[in-house]
């Protein structure tokens, strides 16, 4: 009945929110969503906040900059300058979460057909933002330490893609799914091969800030500084949704200034400006200190559930699959030996009330069908020996 642009022709929505309705399902315990731990949010912290942004009636009430309340750009710039990067409050814009400032990026810079590097597996909304996009994806591999920068090398050196890589999407700090951590020799080579090719790295970076083991790495925004050129081959994006919370859709993008300028027009028509009353909570939330004081909680609570998840794996399910532990972040990215399908596993534990992610929802090619995604941010670490034993009592009824 009606004609539609090509990309929404048949369109498919996220697969993970496909997964929402088993968490319905009484007494379900979920390793599936990537969100965080509702009982660590700073209720506290955000109220006070909260009540003290409503007494700015005209910030909070009225149309905002497009690019951001300047108190919240002025906190954000003081936040990056603690994760070891100095930036100009106009070197940022905010925007309505992190993902918003992809779909801007994409706006301004790729056009139907153009080459866009992914790592591989991904996160979804990533994949799905560049296939709405129409962009040419060219995925490339992963292994422990992040991206395969000398597949990267080798790709390009090769000359084989079908033009020129806009840029390349990576999540180089505890990556979503993979929980891996890009090591500093490939951070540097990655910058090196941005300058040299000259294609974006869009550092997607919701995640820093929640390391729990390992010592810390500089982004790859913080390391350009040393790698001559490569600032202006970097894109940064973060969010509050991590470490504070996502309700309140605060994100940022930092950018070379020609960039920047055209997402901020992009951002005009998307929604005039991002909530200027969650942005003024998010400043005050960050002046008052806030949030130094409370995310080591979070930061030790993930520890604790990861080392929970971890532990009850090996013990409950032995070799039958394999993983890393992660330093940081939300996820556990595990592989099930004899090359089971996750998927198929998925509903036998949907069956005995626990879930999980299946890799296929983080490929667009080469799909490893073992592999499978588990947040240990949201269950209590009650609930996360429980659910790993029925992931065990499951297999053992699935394998059979
Ligand atoms: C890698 C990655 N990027 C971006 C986002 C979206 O974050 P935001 O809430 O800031 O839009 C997520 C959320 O799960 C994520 O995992």
């Amino acid at each position: 009945m009606y004609t539609f642009t090509p990309p929404f022709e048949a369109p498919t929505g996220s697969p993970i929110r496909e997964l929402f309705k088993y968490l319905a399902q009484p007494g379900m315990i979920s390793f599936a969503g990537g969100y965080p731990a509702s009982d660590l949010f700073d209720r506290d912290g955000i109220e006070a906040a909260a009540a003290r942004a409503s007494k700015q009636t005209t910030r909070c009430l009225q149309y905002g900059p497009t690019d951001g309340l300047p108190v919240l750009k002025e906190e954000l710039a003081k936040l990056m300058a603690r994760r070891g990067t100095r930036c100009a409050p106009d070197d940022l814009m905010v925007t309505t979460g992190s993902q918003q400032g992809f779909d801007l990026l994409l706006r301004v810079l790729v056009s139907p057909g153009d080459v866009v590097l992914v790592e591989q597996p991904a996160y979804p909304a990533t994949l799905q933002a560049l296939k709405l996009q129409q962009a040419n994806v060219v995925s490339l591999p992963v292994d422990h330490d992040g991206l395969d920068v000398d597949a990267l090398a080798a790709l390009l050196e090769a000359g084989t893609l079908a033009g020129q890589p806009r840029m390349l999407y990576t999540v180089p700090t505890f990556a979503n799914p993979t929980g891996a951590t890009l090591s500093l020799e490939r951070r540097v080579a990655l910058l090196r091969l941005a300058v040299r090719y000259r294609f974006l790295v869009v550092e997607d970076d919701p995640y820093g800030d929640l390391r729990f083991a390992g010592e810390p790495l500089p982004s790859l925004l913080a390391l350009a500084a040393d790698v001559p050129g490569a600032r202006d081959w970097i894109v940064h994006f973060s969010s509050l949704s991590k470490i504070v919370a996502p309700g309140l859709r605060v994100g940022w993008t930092i950018a070379p200034a020609e960039i920047l300028r055209r997402c901020v027009v992009a951002k005009q028509t998307v929604d005039l400006c991002s909530s200027p009353w969650t942005q003024a909570i998010a400043a005050d939330y960050l002046a008052d200190g806030a949030l130094e004081r409370h995310l080591p909680m979070i930061v030790a609570a993930y520890a604790e559930k990861c080392g929970a998840l971890c532990d009850a794996l090996e013990t409950h399910m032995g070799r039958s699959i394999g993983f890393h532990r992660p330093g940081g972040g939300m996820f556990v990215w595990g592989r099930l030996a004899a090359g089971h399908d996750a998927s198929a596993y998925l509903k036998a534990c949907i069956a005995s009330n626990v879930m999980f992610v299946p890799g296929v929802a983080f490929f667009r090619d080469n799909i490893d069908h073992a592999s499978l995604r588990l947040s240990f941010a949201a269950p209590g670490v009650g609930d996360i020996e429980t659910g790993v034993l029925r992931m065990k009592s499951a297999l053992d009824k699935f394998a059979d």
